[in-house]
């Protein structure tokens, strides 16, 4: 079966914030218009961050997304990445097909010439670890146009931001056990492949997730390679799945947020993106579905729509040989392609140590596939 948003659990780095709820004053009953965790920590927080705690508006709203033209700036990038890899750096392969981690580079002073080189290297590699960086320590607005160059900034319909800064989506967590044992109290495992906001019509590409308080062991974040995913499959279901469409939709996230008293600052979309998109950079094709937002298949049953999404996502959640796990340390930026990738937080510690960290998430193209060609058969080679 395909997983249903009841399957998506609340720590997926796209799910609305777990934070305990105060007692409402006696003085009224009706929600706060506008709710600040830095408030119901009392004045006390003990983030490394208190300028990205999160806060919620009720009265803030925004119009649909309009559609826009992204350009890719790994296509103009020179490949040999000498303005973002410069003598001194260091960088290595995680895993074979997917991750890198680089040090001795600090994001913020790229050149535009870096900027560009950063967008290929993160197409190619899908995700790429950087150390030792400052993003948490610029002022918000300045992190913000860093990431602004890779494309229009998503604004997140439900979860919570730093006041005053809609297009920073913020993970949170206290980590403590009644927290966590609430989580598994009717669930046996945190691990929710997704990629994010897949519903909008331009989901994101190139994105940034930089860590404010992190557990000292646990709480790392899981990715997947969806183009070796793709590899994977046999010629023949590769062949089947051209030309299928899926649907995308945010309506049980937005369902999700408003029982719990959350905010919809945008009313829910759904969009329909093909089931095998090309990279525009790479001309990689990836298997583009993951549990979090997609539905169904358009045009099948739904026996058969559930036979086989139920399969590409157990195919992909399986898919160890081809995943890469990002252990967090303070001052760690982690940019992966979620064009290309599904990824999973993980809800493995219990010792009340924060988990906070800030996303930003620029726009890329609407999802599309080149025509399927035939692979060369070894025999034919
Ligand atoms: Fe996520």
């Amino acid at each position: 079966m395909a997983p249903s948003v009841a399957d998506l659990p609340e720590n997926t780095e796209t799910a609305p914030l777990t934070v305990p709820v105060k007692t409402a004053p006696e003085t009224t009953d009706k929600k706060p218009k506008v709710r600040r965790v830095i408030e119901e920590e009392g004045g006390q927080t003990t983030a490394s961050y208190p300028n990205y705690l999160p806060v919620w508006d009720h009265g803030e709203k925004y119009p649909p997304l309009e559609p826009f033209v992204h350009v890719d700036h790994g296509k103009d990038a020179d490949p040999s990445f000498k303005d973002l890899l410069p003598e001194g750096s260091k960088i290595q392969k995680l895993a074979p097909t997917i991750g890198s981690e680089v040090t001795g580079v600090q994001l913020s002073k790229l050149s535009k010439a870096g900027k560009d080189q950063l967008a290929l290297l993160v197409a190619q590699r899908k995700v790429v670890v950087f150390r030792d960086q400052d993003l948490a320590d610029l002022p918000i607005q300045e992190a913000l146009d860093f990431g602004g160059y890779f494309g229009r900034h998503h604004i997140h319909p439900t979860s919570g931001a730093p006041e005053g800064y809609p297009e920073i989506h913020l993970v949170h967590r206290y980590g403590d056990k009644s927290e966590i044992d609430a989580f598994f109290a009717d669930r046996n495992s945190s691990v929710g492949w997704h990629s994010d906001v897949t519903y909008e019509q331009q989901p994101p590409g190139t994105t940034f997730l930089y860590i404010l308080d992190t557990p000292e062991v646990g709480g790392d974040t899981a990715f997947v390679d969806q183009v070796e995913a793709y590899n994977r499959l046999s010629p023949a279901i590769k062949e089947r799945l051209h030309g299928l469409k899926a649907v995308h939709s945010g309506f049980e996230q937005a369902e999700f947020s408003k029982k719990r008293g959350g905010v919809v600052r945008r009313e829910p979309v759904k969009n329909e993106h093909p089931l095998v998109r090309t990279h525009p950079v790479t001309g990689e094709k990836a298997l583009f579905v993951n549990g979090g937002f997609t539905r169904s298949i358009v045009g099948l049953k739904k026996e058969e729509s559930d036979s086989l999404l139920g399969f590409l996502l157990n195919h992909v959640g399986r898919g160890i040989d081809y995943q890469v796990r990002v252990r967090w340390a303070p001052k760690t930026v982690v940019v992966w392609d979620n064009r290309i990738t599904a990824h999973s937080a993980i809800l493995d510690w219990k010792t009340g140590e924060r988990r906070h960290l800030a996303r930003i998430t620029p726009q890329a193209e609407r999802p599309y596939e080149t025509p399927y060609v035939p692979e060369q058969t070894s025999a034919q080679a």
